[in-house]
């Protein structure tokens, strides 16, 4: 839902009307977690949960920036000196996608923009990517750039690394940009290469948010992207996509403890993602239900990055949907969301064993949304 008078709101501020808008997703991942970033598999699908941005060229180099969620904060830079942080947190994002831009030699021109978002925020859907995106998408066509959308995503996954610190692969930025509804999108990290995979029209994604409030995220992501690259490296291979688990066990006794187990996790978890794949296309929910339970095993025991918060919830909706579901923590972990695939009457069960389970065991209240697969990133002039 965008805000009503959204474009009314623009006009009040800015005192001349919105000429375009670039909307861009918050996406689910259902399963290939922490694949990205080596080179492997991710199976996610943007969400109808829509970051939207308003804006009109300016005559001169400036950005200004005004959210409906900070309403009373705005952020204002030049594009013709060097662009560095500010003091708003989420004006860092817009600073970032002008950053990288620029340094790859883009002609920027000066926007005023409005930003209104429904993804939910912190809670691992991805709001930081879709923001990227739609700030990329802004800047593309505003400036007629003429960029594709994977160089859109690429761009936003560079502002990601190199200016806001985190170490993020490409998988959020990339469905962001090319979600398709009603599909989820096969990707591979290593070539790019997409393939939109129906989900079937019985299927519901159900997300559950744990609300944890995530700390420490950025540096613990780093570190594990650290390890995975360590692991690689005494395996002798450019990235874990090109190991197995005869390579692994054999470069064992050269590796930490953490580097194996972190290890263990990507190798196992790309070949999850294609039979997943597999078992999307066959609408086969005991395949996906063996390897969503994997998949979250395999995230709290090797890779180290559930909380009890999300094992819990896990766990509520397992016993709730017994064999009629699939479910596991899903995102960038330490906090944040579960997702749960299951047919559509099944989703009060769902509800039910969250309201009657969790805040009596965490003391925390969850928040629970019914996903659809929307499209990626769209940008509409008036
Ligand atoms: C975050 C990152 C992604 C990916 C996931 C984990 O969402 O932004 O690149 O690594 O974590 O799968």
């Amino acid at each position: 839902m965008v805000t009503d008078n959204f474009c009314e709101l623009f006009e009040e501020i800015y005192q001349h009307p919105a000429q375009a808008m670039s909307a861009a997703p918050g996406r689910v991942n259902l399963i290939g977690e922490f694949t990205d970033y080596n080179n492997g598999f991710v199976l996610p699908c943007a969400l109808e949960f829509y970051t939207r941005i308003l804006y009109r060229k300016r005559n001169d180099n400036k950005v200004v920036v005004h959210s409906l969620h900070y309403p009373g904060e705005c952020d204002e830079f030049a594009l013709d000196t060097e662009i560095t942080r500010g003091d708003s947190q989420w004006g860092n994002y817009i600073r970032a996608v002008a950053y990288v831009f620029k340094r790859q030699g883009h002609q920027l021109s000066g926007v005023d923009l409005l930003i209104d978002s429904n993804v939910p925020q912190g809670s691992g859907l991805s709001s930081s990517a879709a923001l990227e995106v739609a700030v990329g998408g802004v800047f593309n066509q505003a400036c007629q750039l003429n960029l594709s959308n994977e160089t859109i995503a690429l761009l936003g996954q560079e502002a990601e690394n190199d200016f806001m610190d985190c170490q993020c692969g490409i998988m959020d930025q990339l469905v962001s940009a090319n979600g398709k509804k009603a599909h989820a999108l096969l990707i591979d990290c290593q070539s790019l290469a997409t393939e939109a995979i129906g989900i079937p029209d019985d299927l519901s994604i159900v997300i559950v948010n744990s609300n944890y409030p995530r700390k420490l995220v950025d540096s613990e992501y780093n570190q594990r992207r650290i390890d995975c690259e360590q692991a690689a490296n005494k395996m002798s291979v450019a990235s874990l996509r090109d190991a197995d688990i005869d390579m692994l066990d054999n470069a064992r006794s050269s590796m930490t403890e953490n580097e194996y187990k972190r290890a263990h996790h990507v190798i196992t978890e790309n070949s999850r993602v294609l039979n997943a794949t597999q078992a999307l296309k066959n609408n086969d929910m005991q395949m996906l239900r063996a390897l969503m339970t994997a998949s979250h095993l395999s995230l709290r025991d090797d890779f180290e990055v559930t909380i009890p918060e999300t094992d819990g919830l896990v766990e509520i909706c397992q016993t709730a949907l017994g064999n009629a579901g699939a479910v596991r923590m899903t995102g960038g972990g330490f906090g944040g969301a579960i997702v749960c695939l299951c047919r559509h009457d099944d989703i009060d069960k769902i509800k039910a064993a969250v309201s009657a389970h969790y805040f009596s065991r965490f003391n925390i209240q969850a928040s629970l949304y019914v996903g659809k697969a929307g499209n990626g990133l769209q940008v509409t002039e008036f």
